[in-house]
Order: C-alpha cells, then sequence, then structure tokens
C-alpha cells in the first residue's frame, strides 16, 4: 500500500494511475475506521477499481471545537485495516496542505444551499458547507472514477451527490449500505461513548426504522408510528419521512419511495440513522 501526505505527489500518484487506464475509487474517510468503512474498501475492490482511501480529520465541518478535538485518533491501526482490506493508496494530507490559511475561513466554500441546512445542519450552522469543499477537494486532487459513501451519513450522500451534479463532476456514487452490529445498531465511531445501558436504549432507533419499513403507510403515518416507536427514553432530535434525493419532508399525496431519517441523543451521545419506507399514497 502506497502511504501519501503530500498533496503534489497524491495528485500525480492518481494521473499516473489514470494515464495507465486504470479507473480509481475513492473513499473519504476521517480515520477511526470501523467495519462501515471497510465495506467501502470492499465495494471499491470488487468493481475492480485502483482504491485511494483518504484519512483527513477536516477541522472545517466541525461546529464544535470540543467535539474536533474528541474527535478519535486511531492512525496506527486505521493504517493496518486499509492495507488489509484492500486499500492501494492511504493519503493522510496534513492541515497546511489541505487548508494553508486555517484557521482563517477560506475566500471559496462550496455550499449546497438549503439541502445542507435541514436534519443533521441545523444544529451545526457550516458542517456541510465544510463537508461539500472537502469532499470537492478530494474529487480535485484525485480525479475518481467512482466515489464510495456509506449511506449511514444519508444527508451527506444527498449534499456530495448535489454538489457533484451542480460542479459537473463526472464521479459516479456507489452508496454502500449500513453495517449493523448484530441487534441492529447501526456502526458509528460514537458507539464507543455509549455505556452498556445506553447502548441497549439506542437499540430504540433502529427498531423504529424496521417498524416502519415493515409497514407501508402515508408519509403522516410513518412519521406517527415513528414518533411511537422512538417513545421517550431516548431524547429525539427528529423523525421525519423525506424525499431520498431532495431531502423534502413528505406529503400524504406524495408518491415513494421515501427514507425515514432519524436522530437521538443517548446519554450524551448524537446517534443518526435512516432507513427505506413504503409509501401508501393518500387519494385526494
Ligand atoms: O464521513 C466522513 O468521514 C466525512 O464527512 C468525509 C466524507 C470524509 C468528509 O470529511
Amino acid at each position: 500500500m502506497q502511504l501519501l501526505e503530500d498533496v503534489e505527489s497524491w495528485r500525480a500518484w492518481c494521473d499516473e494511475q489514470r494515464a495507465r487506464g486504470r479507473t480509481i475509487g475513492l473513499v473519504p474517510t476521517m480515520g477511526a475506521l470501523h467495519e462501515g468503512h471497510v465495506s467501502l474498501f470492499r465495494a471499491a475492490k470488487r468493481n475492480g477499481d485502483l482504491v485511494v482511501a483518504t484519512l483527513f480529520v477536516n477541522p472545517r465541518q466541525f461546529h464544535d471545537q470540543r467535539d474536533l478535538a474528541a474527535y478519535p485518533c486511531t492512525r496506527g491501526t486505521d493504517r493496518v485495516a486499509a492495507e488489509r482490506h484492500g486499500v492501494d493508496c492511504l493519503v493522510e494530507p496534513t492541515l497546511a496542505q489541505m487548508w494553508p490559511d486555517y484557521p482563517a475561513p477560506t475566500a471559496t466554500t462550496v455550499s449546497v444551499g438549503a439541502l445542507g441546512d435541514s436534519f443533521e445542519g441545523l444544529g451545526r450552522p457550516g458542517h456541510f458547507n465544510g463537508v461539500a469543499s472537502i469532499v470537492a477537494k478530494l474529487f480535485v486532487v484525485t480525479g475518481p472514477c467512482r466515489a464510495y459513501f456509506g449511506e449511514k451519513d444519508f444527508q451527506q450522500l444527498a449534499v456530495v451527490r448535489q454538489m457533484a451534479r451542480d460542479l459537473s463532476f463526472r464521479v459516479d456514487f456507489v452508496a454502500c449500505p449500513i453495517v449493523r452490529d448484530a441487534d441492529g445498531l447501526a456502526l458509528s465511531s460514537r458507539n464507543a461513548q455509549l455505556s452498556g445501558d445506553a447502548r441497549r436504549r439506542a437499540l430504540v432507533l433502529s427498531r423504529a426504522l424496521v417498524e416502519v419499513r415493515e409497514h407501508p403507510d402515508t408519509a403522516s403515518g410513518h412519521r406517527r408510528r415513528l414518533a411511537a416507536a422512538l417513545g421517550t427514553d431516548v431524547d429525539v432530535a427528529y423523525a421525519d419521512v423525506v424525499n431520498p434525493i431532495s431531502l423534502r419532508p413528505l406529503h400524504d399525496d406524495d408518491e415513494g419511495p421515501g427514507r425515514a431519517l432519524v436522530a437521538a441523543m443517548v446519554d450524551g451521545v448524537r446517534l443518526i440513522d435512516n432507513g427505506t419506507v413504503e409509501l401508501v399514497k393518500e387519494e385526494r
């Protein structure tokens, strides 16, 4: 596995591979790799791409500096995991390389407007601008044929897709299904912060999503069912049923498919999850 940190070597390596006719699959990460990331590496390998993974904790997508400081750093084990799971080139760019002016704001920011303002964007102003800006930079330097993102961060996926459409990036997106523990909890680097009891209570999120997936209903029917299934044991931030591309909340006369999005605080840990729902259209 090639290990690079310098932007020009990274760009040159990718240019050379493309010149040889090889396709590049990009897996952007912030490290603290778990099975969810591994599923992205595997998908990229299966598609026959050369796998380039980036490991960069992007400060511009953190609203709260305490969150940034607390972000887990597991460089050594991340490198081992990347190599073991087929990454051909792991890029660990420095902050100075990626954002030479940081902490001063950049003059140019990629913003996807309203798509980034709702749900996860509500309590974290600027978060999705930070994500869209860094992913655009990763695309520019890597020149990938395909980019691999997990459906766990469903809004992030919608945001980066919109960004690529609007800026005419020639990148195919591969959305990989959420990886779950045997009991249904969606894998997240935050799960490590859950105590035994909090982890048990956190299961209400995935169970609520199963509940709505198994009962086709109108949008408002799904919302009621979600709210009932989530209950009061966790502090729900949002639970909604949206169009999977625009993330616009669905109405009862909308056609499917829909996506249920949920977020909750469980013992001070913010968890998100999502899943498909089948919509039954209410005739007017
Ligand atoms: O999902 C993440 O780890 C990050 O938001 C990403 C896509 C690597 C951008 O920093």
